[in-house]
Parts: structure tokens; sequence; C-alpha cells
């Protein structure tokens, strides 16, 4: 995957709080190593060389010259300022990610699954609701409340160009507000670990302009069409007698189950496999055979069909755009 993954490149008000936090938690970190070196240094340079015959002085504080004690002094108060600066900063960061708005939010809910992202667009009217995976598109300048849960086991959500980690927990719905004030592509990736392909369970979530994204949700509404031609028309028939349809929805299809991705639109997306597969003819139907040649451990599994099924499943599946 290709989009920006970039802490220190906020793309919204969300990352831009924690971006705030991590740069003063650098300066004063830095500060107080600088800090240490130096008084490391000047203790090397100003140390009396040692007498094998003379032991060492090691008298206690109390007795110690009052210039030492007021260094140590200073050095307490600093370290005491330092780190009330650090709980203020992330108290301030804590209540701007709080207060960040609601009103008009784009409700989305995420699913976590073992390795894939579930995503579903509510909309008050039922008939508005769409499903997809692993690709989230967001309008530029409009909040975004998402619903985080997981399917399994505990998963994280992770975009770090528009906000900072949300885990997803078992038996738990958690919110987490963002919004995106620069149209671009941002790569987000699961953060904690969730089994053998968590490297591999990423996402991409797209902000483009308002018009941009109501034709692309527009789209996503749409049932899949009906296949056209003798080709695709076996794939689709294939598809629905096989067992692809046991694990995977088309909307417009008798194909309802949820265990693995909705297909409706899979060709619109550029990545099959939360990630792990470019989206093109030759590698669907690399992944339809040997998912595992891709990702060891998926859930999904090998299929050995012969070549003309795969190619015409792979054609009707090149259709659902
Ligand atoms: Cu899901 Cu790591």
């Amino acid at each position: 995957m290709q989009g920006l993954h970039d802490v220190l490149q906020p793309a919204g008000p969300a990352a831009a709080h924690i971006a705030t936090l991590w740069w003063l938690t650098l300066a004063i970190c830095a500060a107080v190593f600088i800090a240490i070196l130096v008084a490391f240094l000047i203790a090397l340079v100003r140390a009396p060389r040692a007498d094998a015959a003379t032991p060492p002085d090691l008298a206690p504080l109390g007795s110690a010259e009052p210039r030492t004690r007021l260094v140590v002094s200073i050095a307490v108060a600093c370290s005491i300022v330092g780190l009330l600066l650090l709980l203020a900063g992330s108290i301030a960061a804590d209540r701007a990610l709080a207060r960040m708005p609601e009103d008009d939010a784009l409700h989305i809910q995420v699913t976590g699954h073992q390795w894939w992202w579930d995503v579903i667009y509510d909309d008050p009217q039922p008939s508005r609701r769409f499903q997809t995976a692993n690709e989230i598109h967001i309008p530029v300048g409009r909040p975004v409340l998402l619903s985080l849960q997981s399917g399994d086991v505990i998963h994280s959500f992770w975009v770090p160009n528009l906000a900072g980690k949300k885990d997803l927990i078992p038996g738990h719905i958690l919110t987490l507000r963002l919004q995106a004030d620069k149209a671009g592509t941002y790569r987000g990736q699961c953060a904690e670990f969730c089994g053998l392909q968590h490297a591999f369970m990423g996402f991409e979530v797209i902000a483009e302009s308002p018009q941009a994204f109501a034709a692309w949700s527009d789209a996503q509404r749409e049932p899949a069409h009906a296949p056209s031609d003798p080709g695709t028309t076996r794939g689709h028939d294939l598809f629905l007698t096989g067992t692809c349809m046991m694990c995977h929805a088309i909307a417009g299809t008798p194909a309802g189950a949820r265990a693995g991705p909705d297909l409706t639109h899979v060709a619109s997306r550029k990545w099959l496999a939360a990630g792990a597969v470019p989206n093109d003819p030759e590698h669907l139907a690399a992944w339809i055979r040997d998912p595992g040649q891709f990702k060891p451990g998926a859930q999904m599994p090998p299929h050995a069909v012969p070549k003309d099924e795969l190619d015409a499943l792979v054609a009707y599946l090149e259709t659902l755009r």
C-alpha cells in the first residue's frame, strides 16, 4: 500500500493535536537528555584524579558542600516542571480530542476480523446503508464518527495521519472521531498483534471532495449489475453454486454471507486481502487459487478450480465495479 503513513504529517485536527503533544514531549525529553549529558561531561572533566591509595569520597549528600545541594535542588525542580508540562500537554491534547465536533458527522461502523476490515456506512434511512471492506472513503472537512468493534480478537485501528490508535475489543463498541482537512490517501494499519497476518491487516482511508465522496457512495449503494455476456454469466453462476457464497455477499444476488469481505463492488477497490495483494485479474485469480501463498494462515481456503472456471469467476468479479 502506498498511502501516507506518518504521524508527523497530520492531515486533520485529531492527528494535529497528537503531533503537537509529540513535539512537546520530544522537546522536553531532548532538553533533559542534553542537560544530563552536559552534567556528565562537566563531572568527567572536573573529577579529581583518583589516587589508588586514597579511598573515594562516599560522604552522604547531607554533608556535601552547599553548592552541590543547590545544584541538586535545581535539577529536582527542573524535573518536576518538565513532568508537569508533559502532564498539562497530555491533558490538553486529551480534552481537545474529546471536544472534536460530532454535528453532521458521517457514521461508519468498522469491525476488525483476522485479518481484514469490515466497513458499514450507516444512514438513518436503512435503504441508504452500504457495506464494503478495507477501503474507507471520507469527505474532506466533515467530522467522521467511527464505531469500532471486533469479530474475534483484539485489533487496533490506526491511521496515523488522521487520528490516534483505538483498540477494537470483542464485545465492546468504542468510538473514534476524526476528520480529514486535506484530500489524500492515508494508509491505516492494525496496531495490535492479532495473529499470524497482523502485519498484513492494512486499510486505506481515501479523503476526497464532498462531491467525489457523494459519487463514490452512490455507486457503492447500487446492487451488483446482472452479468451481460456468457463468460461473466458463467462466473456468476459458479459463484452462486460453489463455495464462494458461503462466506461472501454480493448485493443484488442471493449471496449474503458475512464471513468474508463484501464483494458487491470488489473490482472498484485498489487492494485485495486488506492491502496484501494488488487488485488486478492476475492477482485475483492467484488469490482465489491459493490465498496462503500471499497470506499464510488466511481464513479463506484454497480453491483448486479448473482454469476455465477460474477465468469465468475472475471475469465476473471484475464486473463488480
Ligand atoms: Cu488485527 Cu493486528
